[in-house]
């Protein structure tokens, strides 16, 4: 099939953001055309929140995103908010669901919501060429170029929004990053985000021992504090809890997790104290058994009637301030999400245009934008695909 060469707007990415700015562009009356390598769009939508694409969050505010300049996050997210996205889906009766903390669901399958996505963008006029590698991007006489193995395309404005490396199996690439640099763009250093810890020596056997147990708890880091579910697994932790640590924590760094943050340990303990009650049936009423022996064998306490309410009140901090050393942090296969990219310090963050590059504009995760667990990196790249797209 041969399209035409000439676009008012080429996007590259077929996911999120990509889908969003083109169709958003697309009822504005531009021609638009969205490329992707992949053999089907919107992978990442398809498999997130275990098949049923956690979409967006009730709760989305700037502090849930990470971003070397907090204020850039501010005005895409404010034009396009949760609400909007929920319309959207409320217009073609998606059945959804709210879970904790905010998070919305899909209540069938994610690729309902990805034909809702489609659908707008045909409506809107867009066309996709799918399963088409690039092989070349340049800018000449005011108009970018875009080479693939079938056709070279000219675009007045080229939209990168090929998201982040994580997930490589999904045909991530850091492509995006590429383009940036060959037209002078900086790049904030990028790691693994939302990823699970890995342990070595002592704590990685006490975890592997525990693989598979799952427990709530409540870990600060860098003046944050997550309360949400931890997973023991072979090679460390993960877990919501977890997860979101990562996005903060950096080697060397301890962690400080609270066991039982629903309690006041020190008064449960002495109470206990007083009424020559059982620690272990105490921990057992909270922690699945398997993790009550392990913890008593790691930091073991004689009977509580012996203790002085000092030593008590330090084993209560043991459990309320355990201090763990991660090694590592698993690796972009296992991540959700890519910390850094795209300097926003380079970026408008009314339009996203590039400042030193005249109709070439970077959106969703591309650009160094990383939001919580919770459908926040969802909620970015609806919005700065729409604000983008506005502009377009
Ligand atoms: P996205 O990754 O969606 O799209 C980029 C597109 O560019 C892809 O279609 C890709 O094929 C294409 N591309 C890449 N390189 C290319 C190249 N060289 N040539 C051509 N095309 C290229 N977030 C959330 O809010 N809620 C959730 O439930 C989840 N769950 C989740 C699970 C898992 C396993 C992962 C990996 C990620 C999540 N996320 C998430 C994060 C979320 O998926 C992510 O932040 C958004 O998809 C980012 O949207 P983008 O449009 O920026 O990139």
């Amino acid at each position: 099939m041969t399209l035409n060469s000439d676009w008012d707007v080429i996007i590259i990415g077929a996911g999120a953001s990509g889908i969003m700015c083109a169709t958003t562009a697309g009822y504005r009356g531009k021609s638009v055309l969205v490329l992707d390598h992949a053999p089907k769009a919107a992978a990442k939508i398809r498999i997130s929140g275990g098949g049923k694409c956690n979409f967006t969050n009730l709760t989305v505010t700037p502090n849930h995103y990470l971003c070397q300049n907090p204020h850039f996050v501010k005005s895409a997210l404010a034009r396009y908010q949760p609400q909007d996205f929920i319309d959207l889906v409320d217009r073609h009766g998606l059945a959804y669901e709210e879970r904790d903390l905010g998070k919305l669901f899909c209540a069938e399958r994610a690729s309902d919501l990805i034909q809702i996505l489609r659908t707008e963008a045909d409506w809107a006029g867009v066309e996709f060429l799918i399963n088409t590698p690039i092989e070349s991007v340049s800018y000449t006489h005011t108009t970018y170029q875009i080479k693939t193995p079938q056709q070279t395309f000219n675009g007045k404005s080229l939209v990168i929004a090929t998201g982040a490396l994580s997930f490589p199996k999904l045909k991530a690439t850091g492509l995006g990053y590429d383009i940036a640099e060959q037209f002078g763009l900086k790049i904030i250093q990028k790691s693994p985000g939302l990823v699970p810890l890995i342990f070595e020596g002592r704590w990685a056997d006490f975890c592997q021992n525990l693989t598979g147990i799952a427990l709530e708890v409540a870990i600060s880091i860098q003046n944050q504090r997550f309360q949400e579910a931890l997973l023991f697994t072979h090679q460390g932790m993960s877990g919501p809890a977890i997860l979101q640590t990562s996005n903060y924590w950096q080697k060397g760094m301890p962690l400080s997790i609270n066991l039982l943050p629903r309690l006041d340990l020190p008064d449960e303990f002495k109470m206990l104290k007083k009424t020559n009650g059982s620690l272990t049936k105490f921990l057992n009423q909270y922690w699945p058994k398997k993790l009550t022996q392990a913890w008593l064998n790691l930091h073991p306490f004689d009977n509580l009637a012996n203790q002085s309410d000092e030593a008590i009140e330090a084993y209560a901090q043991l459990i309320a301030n355990w201090q763990v050393y991660p090694s590592d942090k698993a690796g972009y296969d296992k991540a959700e999400v890519t910390l850094g990219g795209v300097n926003t310090d380079e970026v408008s963050s009314k339009t996203f245009e590039a400042f030193k590059q005249p109709g070439l504009y970077f959106i969703g995760e591309v650009l160094d934008v990383t939001g919580h667990l919770g459908g926040y990196n969802f909620q970015w790249a609806w919005a700065s695909g729409f604000a983008c797209g506005q502009s377009l």
